[in-house]
């Protein structure tokens, strides 16, 4: 099934006796039908209940529904941890349900990695293809172009090109290492028009792991975004890069910036960090952890490290759920 359905309907089941049913289903397979009913007018000799006003308990799935298309972007200072943030995150939220696009937009992309997908099986970022993006802004693949699309038509491209991995789908875009190729390129245009179509368009819950810095966010590629999440460590230099990622997302008029504490050693370093970010929320602190490490050393998944970890980062991810859609109820 790849539709999705929601709905009223309303049963007349006798004399006097109408069933209000809310039901839907779910784009990523799970029918949540008949999910609430209440009873309208009175009740009936067949032993229903009396009558009462219609109620309406709108069950978790519903909800999940709701937040289908959440679009998250991921970013702080090189080496964070924003890459293993984005890895476990990705399959703690396709665990509760979601349809998952995992995005890796570092020039430097390795996210894949991180889901423990060995090395000879990494798809080749999406910005190497020089034929693809020659065919999609209409220049040619070697020589350099004055004149190309600025908005070239990517709708067919994440399908074509992710990957699989325990029911995430994660797509390899990389960005521009050129200093200053930000936009006036064809692959700029590419990667720009392929993260807006993504953002703005499409149906999944997509995380975006985006490269170290503020120069990201300098490209209004994550513009459309619903969430900035960046990563710190302990330290002046990724507490200020934090705010500055921050102060930019807010600017570009994305609506909930938060935080997440990585590699703490002690609890006053949490402290310190909450005191520091400017108006930043955080939504979770994770110690630092020799199991993180093995896993990396090991080429396993990042999910694979410590179960406190983990639950650390399940609870970060909750909290970002309650920050964006205060007072729902979520499925966990
Ligand atoms: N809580 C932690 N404890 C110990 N090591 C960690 C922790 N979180 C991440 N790491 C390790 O820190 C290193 C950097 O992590 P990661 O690649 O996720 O960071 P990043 O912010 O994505 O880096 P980059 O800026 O290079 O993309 C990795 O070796 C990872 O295993
Ligand atoms: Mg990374």
């Amino acid at each position: 099934m790849d539709e999705v359905f929601a709905g009223l309907s309303l049963t007349v089941l006798g004399p006097g006796i109408k069933v209000i049913c809310f039901w839907c289903r779910l784009r990523f397979g799970v029918a949540a039908s008949s999910a609430a009913w209440g009873w309208l007018g009175p009740g009936s000799d067949a032993g229903l209940p009396s009558p009462k006003p219609a109620v309406l308990t709108l069950p978790p799935s519903v909800v999940v529904f709701t937040m289908q298309g959440l679009k998250i972007a991921i970013g702080g200072k090189g080496g964070v941890g924003k890459t293993t943030v984005c890895a476990v995150w990705a399959q703690l939220f396709a665990q509760d349900g979601f349809d998952v696009l995992a995005i890796d937009a570092d020039p430097n992309a390795n996210l894949a990695l991180a889901f423990g997908i060995p090395t000879e099986r990494v798809p080749a970022p999406l910005i190497q293809m020089k034929e693809l993006i020659a065919e999609r802004t209409g220049t040619t693949k070697d020589a350099p172009a004055a004149y190309f699309r600025l908005n070239p038509n990517v709708s067919d491209i994440p399908q074509k090109y992710w990957l699989k991995v325990d029911g995430v789908k994660l797509l390899v875009l990389g960005a521009i290492t050129r200093a200053g190729a930000g936009c006036a390129c064809p692959e700029g245009a590419f990667l720009k028009a392929l993260l807006t179509h993504t953002i703005l368009q499409r149906q999944e819950l997509v995380l975006v792991d985006l490269a170290a810095g503020v120069e990201s966010m300098g490209r209004a590629s994550v513009q459309g975004i619903d969430a900035l999440v960046v990563v710190v460590e302990p330290g002046g230099r990724s507490i200020e890069t934090a705010n500055n990622v921050a102060k930019m997302a807010r600017d570009l008029g994305i609506k909930h910036v938060a935080a997440i504490a990585n590699k703490i050693t002690e609890a006053v370093q949490t402290d310190v960090i909450r005191s520091q970010l400017k108006d930043i929320p955080l939504l979770g602190s994770l110690g630092y952890s020799r199991s993180v490490q093995q896993v990396d050393i090991e080429r396993k998944p990042a999910t694979e490290a410590d179960a406190e970890f983990v639950q650390g980062l399940r609870q970060a991810k909750n909290a970002l759920v309650d920050l964006i859609s205060p007072g729902l109820k979520k499925r966990r």
